[in-house]
């Protein structure tokens, strides 16, 4: 099959389509914030009222992009206008300004996270004993971000990981890789947590993640809880209606969203049990920051048997997690220009791809523009594409395309779909609008 005119490329076999999504998914998002943030906000209480954001925000959402992508049949832009064409004027701005602004998100989002993917290479090769660590995981660190050169050598590594990848197409480049690439990653977390259950603080980790103690419950978690469902789950920039695109078949929706959410949740956990594990065996406190994966844990893997290839196991899982994820946002914007500008799929790959190189070399040399990106697109740009993705499918996609995907389950479906229906509409946007909100501190518990 061939990319740009003529046939559209697709995903061969539905396990390609739903590892690539859960591929996605599963990302520094669920490996490295959701444990950092979960041990800010307290334990099993914060995780909890993410679990309940999953449900009630992640997944009305997912089936909303799943459902643009398979009735569209395009990248995210071309989705969204072959679907609300007929709302007239204000249904082709929104489906313009949104498309657009998914693309962007993606581009942007994608700058930052290849450095932070670059920072896991080189742990992992730290963690061989290839590249000489400093006395505490502080102190690399701190070594690693003061040098440039190091960051920029990880990063650009990275990129052309993530380039080479995408120019290849669909079934030939993101489908062959993903498909090894996520039964090696759950491979490696189940050794892990094998490994785990032998050196101990399994208990105490299982103790912090699921015993709630409400009393550290603030509305801060609530709002922190809501975005991260968004970012973890790939949502509200398109990589779901990208993907989605590339499948035929419009009755498996339902099904693929549950399965990728799942999927999603349980890597989350099973990190978070990992990471705990070696937190509490080692006598440590949950680090309360970024610093838990890049600081606090080499020092605690130093101290175990086998430390060594522990860590360097931990160390690909992430850069396997991050690799299927930066894949994705690559390809949203790949997407755009193959089916709306009509490149050629090597050209707009390598052109993107070296562009958001460019950015990212600017945001591993300041790191106002990383936090300044970072906080533009998963605090704004996720949430309120995710807004416009849900007010677009609820109120301005035709019934018929928008419960396509529940029609394939008879009665029941009718059910779901009504359901789903008016979650979508109200439910996910006042959530989603409060989330936007919160990030403008706005709120008097805030103030
Ligand atoms: N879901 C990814 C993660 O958890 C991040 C991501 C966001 C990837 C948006 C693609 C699109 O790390």
């Amino acid at each position: 099959m061939s990319d740009g005119g003529g046939v559209r490329a697709g995903f061969a076999t539905r396990f390609g389509f739903i590892m690539a999504a859960a591929g996605s998914a599963v990302g520094l998002g669920n490996i490295w914030k959701f444990p950092y943030i979960t041990g800010e906000y307290g334990g099993g209480a914060f995780v909890l009222v993410y679990l309940a954001c999953i449900l009630l925000v992640g997944l009305p959402l997912m089936y909303a992009e799943l459902i643009l992508g398979r009735r569209g049949g395009k990248s995210v832009l071309g989705s969204l206008r072959a679907l609300i064409k007929d709302s007239g004027e204000v249904g082709e701005d929104v489906a313009t300004f949104t498309g657009l602004m998914a693309v962007a998100s993606g581009f942007l989002i994608l700058a930052f996270y290849s450095v932070v993917a670059g920072w896991a290479i080189h742990y992992f090769f730290i963690s061989l004993g290839l590249i000489t660590a400093g006395a505490t995981g502080e102190e690399t660190f701190g070594a690693m971000f003061a040098n440039d050169w190091v960051e920029f050598a990880w990063h650009t590594c990275f990129m052309i990981m993530t380039i080479t990848v995408v120019a290849r197409g669909i079934e030939g480049g993101i489908e062959r890789i993903v498909k090894r690439l996520m039964p090696i990653l759950v491979g490696i977390l189940v050794l892990l947590l094998i490994y785990v259950c032998f050196t101990g603080g399994v208990g105490a980790s299982l103790e912090f993640l699921f015993k709630p103690d409400f009393s550290k419950l603030s509305a801060d978690a609530f709002m922190e809880a809501l975005g991260h469902s968004f970012f973890t789950l790939s949502l509200g920039m398109g990589a779901m209606v990208t993907y989605g695109s590339y499948v035929k078949d419009d009755t498996a929706i339902v099904r693929d969203g549950v399965i990728i959410a799942i999927l999603d949740t349980f890597i989350a956990l099973l990190a978070g049990v990992v990471i705990f594990a070696v937190v509490f065996a080692g006598d440590a406190e949950p680090a309360k920051s970024v610093g838990l994966v890049f600081m606090s844990l080499p020092d605690l893997f130093v101290t175990m048997p086998g430390g060594q290839f522990v860590s360097a196991a931990f160390f690909l899982l992430l850069i396997f997690a991050a690799w299927s994820s930066a894949i994705s946002l690559l390809e949203v914007v790949v997407a755009w220009l193959v089916d709306e500008k009509g490149l050629a799929r090597p050209v707009a790959t390598w052109v993107t791809g070296g562009l958001i190189w460019l950015l990212g070399i600017v945001c591993l040399h300041t790191p106002a523009v990383f936090d300044f990106l970072d906080n533009l697109t998963t605090k704004f740009l996720l949430p309120l594409g995710g807004l416009l993705i849900a007010i677009a499918v609820g109120w301005l996609v035709a019934k018929d395309d928008r419960e396509a995907g529940f029609k394939a389950l008879g009665d029941k479906g009718d059910l779901l779909a009504l359901g789903w229906t008016w979650v979508v509409r109200i439910v996910t946007p006042v959530l989603v609008l409060a989330v936007i909100l919160s990030g403008f501190e706005i709120f008097p518990w805030q103030q």
